[in-house]
């Protein structure tokens, strides 16, 4: 399913350090599932996946055909963090390239509360204009304040423009069981709601509904999602040396402690951004602490490779590259021939595009490797829903072990506070007075 390979660390490591991280990688993993150690009552992802029953995927299913039968052709989604970014990597990366749908009769999925412009939810008004609506606010906590003021306008929006009653059909709430002012409020207006389980963090929810009924809405086979992860989930179960997430967890590690401080996760395939976007929340948030923690960065190739290419090639030699490749690719167009060849490219007759990737992509890591930055190589058969699952669950199990090797609390982020205790002093919330005062001094 997924396959780690070393070589492009060979030049940097050798076989005995690899065996030393590895042997690391297995105690951060035994750590893992001990369940002792710090942040261990948010271990709820980590055998999450062989608990997903049909009846659970049911739920979810229910709110689609209720909603297809009403003819709902947008649904907007609202949430931030981790209660947004797992449903924004899996639909671009399974929808086409040019129309979220192209041939699907699936609602448009777009999402909102994970920016404070203006204009981005003035513009989202424009579209829900001309579109029959249903939305799905995403909190854990409930509390969150950009998801609560998108969710305060959206609401406004389909009440007035459905009545309240039909409203209360027309949105559904994922959060917490019993905490914070979306249960309160979603309990108040009837809303149907779905929970996440208090030892989930958010950046690990991408297999709860926080990422799953977004998935489906937009039209995709949560079902072959869910048995990748479980198929994953047995990949990655054993304390050795052949488990993916042990691998990538001590390489990554040894790396770091040569001073190779910044990953950068490498895709040739732009549907793969945001799955680039989850990864960096999902290893950002859970290693940068205590003042250390690997810098997680990405780039799309080849588009990037004419604009970071020279950095990496030539910079500061403080980097390693995570390269995703995919190795199958169902489409298949290749390069025509032209009797003129005024381009001089006839000697690319017949081949393929993916083909030019492939070459395109071995060529850097080759490159790459003799300018000092080491490659893992990350490769997936097939971009598809059972394949992502497997990856997301993969790397959600190798950012546990990785940063209990690294030793820090992975399940934590006290550091995402500083920036919400200044925005409520500056926007005048009641309690932050003092607060407000010391940074208008500043
Ligand atoms: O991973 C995390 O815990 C965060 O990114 C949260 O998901 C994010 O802050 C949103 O929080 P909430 O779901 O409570 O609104």
């Amino acid at each position: 399913m997924i396959t780690i390979d070393n070589s492009g660390c060979r030049a940097f490591a050798d076989e005995k350090q690899i065996a030393e991280w590895t042997g690391k990688a297995i105690e951060g993993f035994n750590t893992l599932e001990g369940g002792k150690a710090p942040g261990s009552d948010f271990l709820g992802w980590n055998h999450l996946p062989s608990s997903i029953t049909p009846e659970i995927l049911d739920g979810y299913k229910d709110v689609a055909s209720r909603w297809k039968n009403k003819n709902i052709n947008l649904v907007v989604v609202i949430g931030i963090g981790g209660s947004y970014l797992g449903a924004k990597a899996a639909i671009s990366a399974l929808s086409h390239n040019f129309a979220v749908n192209l041939d699907s009769s699936a609602p448009q999925v777009v999402f909102a509360g994970m920016t404070l412009s203006e204009d981005y939810l003035a513009e989202l008004m424009d579209l829900m204009e001309r579109r029959n609506v249903a939305a799905v606010v995403i909190s854990k906590s409930g509390t969150t304040t950009e998801p609560a003021i998108a969710f305060r306008i959206i609401k406004q929006y389909i009440e007035t423009k459905y009545g309240a009653e039909e409203a209360a059909s027309r949105i559904v709430a994922v959060t917490d069981k019993a905490r914070g002012a979306l249960k309160t409020l979603a309990t108040a207006e009837g809303y149907t709601t779905f929970v996440i389980e208090d030892n989930i963090g958010g950046r690990y929810s991408v297999l709860t509904p926080v990422g799953l009924l977004p998935i489906l809405l937009a039209g995709f086979d949560i079902d072959a999602m869910v048995r990748g992860a479980q198929d994953m989930e047995k990949a990655c179960g054993t304390a050795s040396a052949e488990n993916p997430a042990i691998q990538y967890a001590a390489l990554r590690n040894m790396l770091y402690a040569q001073g190779k401080k910044n990953e950068i996760l490498v895709n040739y395939n732009p549907k793969l951004v945001y799955v680039s976007e989850w990864w960096k929340q999902l290893y950002g948030e859970s290693e940068g602490k205590d003042g250390k923690g690997i810098f997680p960065a990405s780039v799309t190739n080849t588009t990037d490779l004419h604009s970071m290419g020279q950095y990496i090639q030539e910079g500061e030699r403080t980097l390693f590259e995570t390269v995703i490749s995919v190795a199958r690719c169902d489409r298949n167009l290749s390069v025509p021939a032209d009797k003129e060849n005024l381009d001089g490219l006839n000697f690319l007759t017949g081949k393929r595009i993916e083909e030019c990737n492939d070459s395109a992509m071995k060529a850097t890591v080759m490159a790459h490797i003799d300018g000092g930055v080491p490659q893992i190589g990350i490769s997936i058969e097939k971009l598809d829903a059972y394949n992502l699952g497997g990856l997301f669950y993969f790397f959600e199990k190798a950012c546990g072990i990785s940063g209990y090797v690294l030793g820090v609390n992975p399940f934590n982020q006290p550091g995402v506070e500083a920036y919400k205790k200044n925005m409520f002093a500056l926007l005048g919330k009641p309690g932050y007075e003092e607060l407000a005062e010391q940074l208008k001094n500043r």
